[in-house]
């Protein structure tokens, strides 16, 4: 019986072993992973220390029902968080999947809301583009049209704003942050219980950074609103714009962070709803539970999974290095603003990304049809890189992206290397 592969008209090739930066296929080619795959591998492939300690935690206790039992790694999972997180952030739920996070993030702010008496607060508002997942309540709050576009009647209407766009639009309420708070008060904040938003913006706007006091006018109309502030930090979370949470650069905190993908470097399916004291401990002190459980949630080996990851991240001081890094890293990459069709590099820490356009002077796309970041991310791979592709994230469909974001613990050359291939990859698609 064959794989359900997500493609159904490709064929992929098969993945043998991964070492540091680089994959290698059952055909001996290598590859250079220069976006950890979907922006997952943040310590590199085929680290033993990792891989131990899931190996270790697999013969120790593997499973115990979480509705059951707590565990080591999970308890040490919270300690190694509530590091690195300020106050009030403090209590940790731990889940598999970014969606899976997204969606009981936002079941939380609802129950918060419903023990305080607030049965009326249950819109939770977001922007577009944005992606926040694929289960459906993360998909309803994405505003990413074409994964939304044949489950239309599956999907619940959120209020969604246009997303703060620096290269297309650095002007206006989009921008400062009004078009956010005007939506909630034109809802009702009586009837919102939060606002989710990636404070750095990952793949769905290519490692977009408004400034800070964007995030600093909404945070504070939320608090004073009384609507949740939920950052989804799946993406940008764990390091990766070389501040632990992307939400550091901007100066506020959120009431809940959500966090996945690097959390656990791709070593095991791991993912963690972080909430403050106030939300938590009025369950606690309400109705005494949170009405959501899964399976796999507050699991032992993807938490020692975890813990390993953060104890690498620690040890190495890849954060700081990441942060030491930056300049360098954009640097590099702006040499591929040589190729015409390159509109725009940007991002922050090892997150990049790089928009494509038809024309440089007026901005215009590429029309959906040519399907440019697909045939470049495939010549690319065909050069042997993996760079992570984005499209439509313009109003009517348009709009390519590529995403680079390697191991935080790439050489210099290795960057140098991703530059040539893209570069080459660019060039073969589109010419010079
Ligand atoms: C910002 C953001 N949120 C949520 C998700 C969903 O995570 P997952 O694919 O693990 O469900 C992603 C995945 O790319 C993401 O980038």
């Amino acid at each position: 019986m064959p794989v359900f592969h997500r493609h159904l008209k490709h064929s992929y090739p098969r993945v043998v072993r991964g070492e540091g930066c680089w994959l290698f296929d059952d055909q001996d080619n290598a590859y250079l992973d220069g976006s950890g795959g979907a922006l997952v591998a943040n310590v590199g492939h085929g680290l033993h220390e990792i891989a131990h300690a899931v190996g270790r935690q697999a013969e120790t206790v593997a499973y115990a029902s979480g509705a059951i039992f707590s565990n080591e790694p999970v308890a040490e999972l919270a300690a190694a968080l509530d590091e690195v997180l300020p106050e009030p952030l403090a209590y940790s739920y731990f889940l598999c999947s970014g969606s899976e996070a997204i969606e009981a993030s936002v079941k939380l702010a609802r129950q918060y809301w419903r023990e305080r008496g607030r049965v009326e607060k249950w819109k939770v508002v977001s922007r577009v583009p944005s992606y926040h997942g694929n289960t459906l309540t993360a998909l309803s709050l994405s505003g990413r049209e074409h994964y939304r576009a044949i489950y239309g009647p599956l999907l619940t209407d959120f209020p969604r704003v246009p997303a703060p766009d620096r290269y297309r639009r650095p002007y206006g309420p989009t921008w400062d942050g009004s078009a956010v708070i005007r939506e909630i008060e034109r809802q009702g904040p009586e009837t919102v219980a939060a606002f989710l938003a990636e404070p750095v913006i990952g793949s769905s706007l290519g490692a977009m950074a408004p400034e800070p006091e964007y995030y600093q006018r909404i945070a504070e109309a939320c608090r004073e609103l009384g609507v949740l502030f939920i950052a989804d930090e799946v993406m940008a979370g764990i390091g990766r714009t070389g501040r632990w949470f992307s939400f550091e650069h901007f100066g506020v905190v959120p009431d809940v962070v959500v966090c996945g993908k690097g959390l656990s470097g791709g070593y095991a399916p791991l993912s963690a709803v972080i909430a403050s004291r106030e939300i938590v401990e009025t369950i606690r002190d309400g109705s005494g539970a949170f009405v959501h459980s899964q399976t796999y949630s507050h699991m032992p080996l993807t938490a020692a999974a975890g813990v390993a990851t953060l104890r690498y991240i620690k040890a190495n001081g890849l954060v700081e290095h990441v942060a030491s890094m930056e300049e360098l890293f954009f640097e590099k990459l702006a040499a591929l603003r040589a190729h015409q069709a390159v509109g725009d590099v940007r991002g922050r820490g090892f997150l990049a990304g790089v928009e494509l356009v038809a024309d440089r002077e007026s901005k215009r796309p590429f029309a959906r049809s040519e399907r440019v970041v697909e045939r470049v991310a495939a010549a690319a791979l065909a050069n042997g890189l993996v760079v992570w592709s984005n499209a439509g994230h313009l109003e009517n469909g348009d709009g390519d992206i590529l995403m680079i974001g390697p191991s935080f613990t790439i050489s210099t050359d290795e960057i140098d290397e991703i530059v040539a291939r893209l570069a080459r990859a660019l060039e073969q698609t589109l010419g010079s």
